[in-house]
C-alpha cells in the first residue's frame, strides 16, 4: 500500500516486514489534509502482530499538527493492545527525530527508538575515525594524477551539476571542482569527523561553492534526476551492502547522466623487491576484511554491478598507482597509514601475535620497495561508469 500526497510526503506500509514510514516534509494546516495517512497508520496497527516498525529515516520535516494527529493512533494502540510494541526508526542525519520520538518512549514504554546509523555497518569506526583522515589525503594525493586524465571520458566536463557521495575528507570536490568547473557540486559523507575537516580546509582555502552535506548515502535526502555526474569512490568496497548505494545513486543521477565508481582489488598490490611477502599481506588483507564485510577485491566486479543496477554504455578501466607517479614518500605515506589501520583490525578480529607481524612485515617491504632506488610498488584502481537511460 503506497500514498503519494501532493504535500511531498509519502506514506508506506510494507506488511511483510512490518514496517510503516513517513518521508518527506508533512506540514497540512488542519488533520483533515492528512487523515488517508492517519488511517493508514490505524490500518498498519490492525494487521501487524507483536512490532510495527515506524521508520521516519527521510521524515525531513513534520509540524505539530502532524505530530500529534500520528501520536495519538500510536497512544490509543498502545492502550488498547497490551502486546504492540512500536519500533520507531531514526537516523541521525534528521536530528530532530531522534529528540522528539525519544521523548515520546519516556510516556509510553511500548514505544521504543532505534537511532539505525549509530553502528549501521561493520567498518563504519574505523572509516568515520579522524585517524583515517590522513590516510584519505595521502591517496587522493596520488590517484588524483591518474583521475584527471580519465574522468573526462567517464562523463566530467564544465558546467554540469556533479556530485561526490562518500566524499570522505573532500579533496575530490575540491580538485574536481578547480579542474572542471561545475555548475554545482555536492560532497556528501556520513563521517562527521571527515565533513568538519573538509570545511575547516575549504575555508582555509578560500574555497567556495562545494555543498558539504551529512548524509547516509544508503538513504539520501537529495531529490531525483538532480546530477549530471555523480561519483562514488573506493565506498561501494567499504559499505556492507553496495546494491543500495548503487540504486541511490541511479536515483539521483539524470537520465543520460553517468555515475563513475572507484574500487580496488587489494590482493593485486605488488613490489620488487620482497614480492612474496608484499603478496602473502594482501591477500590476507583480503580475508582479513571480508570478516568486517569490506570488499576490497571489488574492482573487477564493478561491471556486474552497475549492470544489475539498470546502467547502460558502462566503461570500466583501471589504472595502477605507484611510487614512481611523484615522490615515493607519498606511496610510503600511504602504506604506513594502511599497516597502522589494518593491524589494528587485525588485533580487533582476534588474529595471534605472529600473525599480525609478519602481516604488518609485508607493509612495510611495500614501503622499502617503494622507497629503494631501483624499487617498484604498486596499488592496482578500477575506475567504472555507466550511463543512466534516457
Ligand atoms: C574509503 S573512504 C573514501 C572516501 C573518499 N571517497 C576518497 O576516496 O577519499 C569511504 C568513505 O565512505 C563513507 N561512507 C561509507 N558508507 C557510507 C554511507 N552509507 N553514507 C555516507 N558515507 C558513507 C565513509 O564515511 C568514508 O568517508
Amino acid at each position: 500500500m503506497a500514498a503519494s500526497l501532493p504535500q511531498r510526503f509519502k506514506v508506506d506500509f510494507d506488511p511483510n516486514s512490518q514496517i510503516f514510514s513517513l518521508a518527506g516534509t508533512i506540514r497540512p494546516r488542519s488533520i483533515d489534509e492528512i487523515a488517508e495517512s492517519i488511517h493508514a497508520l490505524r490500518e498498519a496497527i490492525d494487521t501487524v502482530r507483536g512490532v510495527l516498525y515506524i521508520d521516519v529515516k527521510r521524515l525531513i520535516q513534520m509540524n505539530n499538527t502532524a505530530f500529534q494527529a500520528f501520536i495519538r493512533v500510536a497512544l490509543d494502540a498502545c492502550r488498547e493492545r497490551s502486546d504492540l510494541r512500536l519500533i520507531v526508526i531514526t537516523s541521525s542525519v534528521v536530528s530532530w527525530t531522534t529528540r522528539m520520538f525519544r521523548h515520546l518512549s519516556t510516556i509510553e514504554p511500548q514505544i521504543s527508538v532505534e537511532v539505525y546509523d549509530s553502528m549501521f555497518y561493520p567498518g563504519q569506526d574505523y572509516f568515520e575515525d579522524t585517524s583515517f583522515i590522513p590516510i584519505l589525503r595521502a591517496q587522493t594525493k596520488l590517484t588524483w594524477r591518474h583521475e584527471r586524465t580519465i574522468l573526462p571520458r567517464h562523463g566530467m566536463r564544465p558546467g554540469i551539476a556533479v556530485a561526490d557521495i562518500c566524499c570522505g575528507i573532500g579533496d575530490f570536490a575540491v580538485l574536481a571542482q578547480k579542474e572542471f568547473q561545475p555548475s554545482r557540486i555536492v560532497a556528501l559523507d556520513h563521517s562527521k569527523p571527515s565533513l568538519a575537516y573538509a570545511r575547516k580546509v575549504a575555508a582555509e582555502f578560500g574555497v567556495t561553492g562545494i555543498e558539504y552535506t551529512y548524509g547516509d548515502a544508503s538513504e539520501m535526502l537529495l531529490e531525483d534526476n538532480q546530477f549530471d555526474f555523480v561519483s562514488c569512490r573506493h565506498s561501494l568496497q567499504v559499505f556492507n551492502q553496495p546494491e543500495l548505494l548503487l540504486k541511490e545513486l541511479y536515483r539521483i543521477v539524470k537520465p543520460g547522466g553517468r555515475v563513475y565508481i572507484t574500487n580496488e582489488k587489494n590482493s593485486h598490490c605488488l613490489g620488487e623487491p620482497r614480492a612474496q611477502s608484499i603478496q602473502w599481506t594482501y591477500n590476507e588483507l583480503a580475508r582479513l576484511l571480508s570478516n568486517f564485510e569490506i570488499d576490497v577485491e571489488f574492482g573487477p566486479k564493478s561491471r556486474r554491478y552497475l549492470a544489475d543496477t539498470g546502467f547502460d554504455d558502462i566503461l570500466v578501466e583501471s589504472f595502477m598507482v605507484t611510487n614512481l607517479d611523484g615522490d615515493p614518500q607519498d606511496f610510503a605515506d600511504i602504506i604506513a597509514g594502511w599497516e597502522k589501520m589494518f593491524a589494528d583490525m587485525a588485533v580487533r578480529h582476534g588474529e595471534t601475535p605472529e600473525f599480525i607481524e609478519r602481516f604488518r612485515q609485508g607493509f612495510r617491504d611495500h614501503i622499502f620497495a617503494a622507497l629503494h632506488p631501483k624499487g617498484y610498488a604498486g596499488w592496482p584502481i578500477w575506475a567504472a561508469s555507466g550511463r543512466k537511460p534516457l
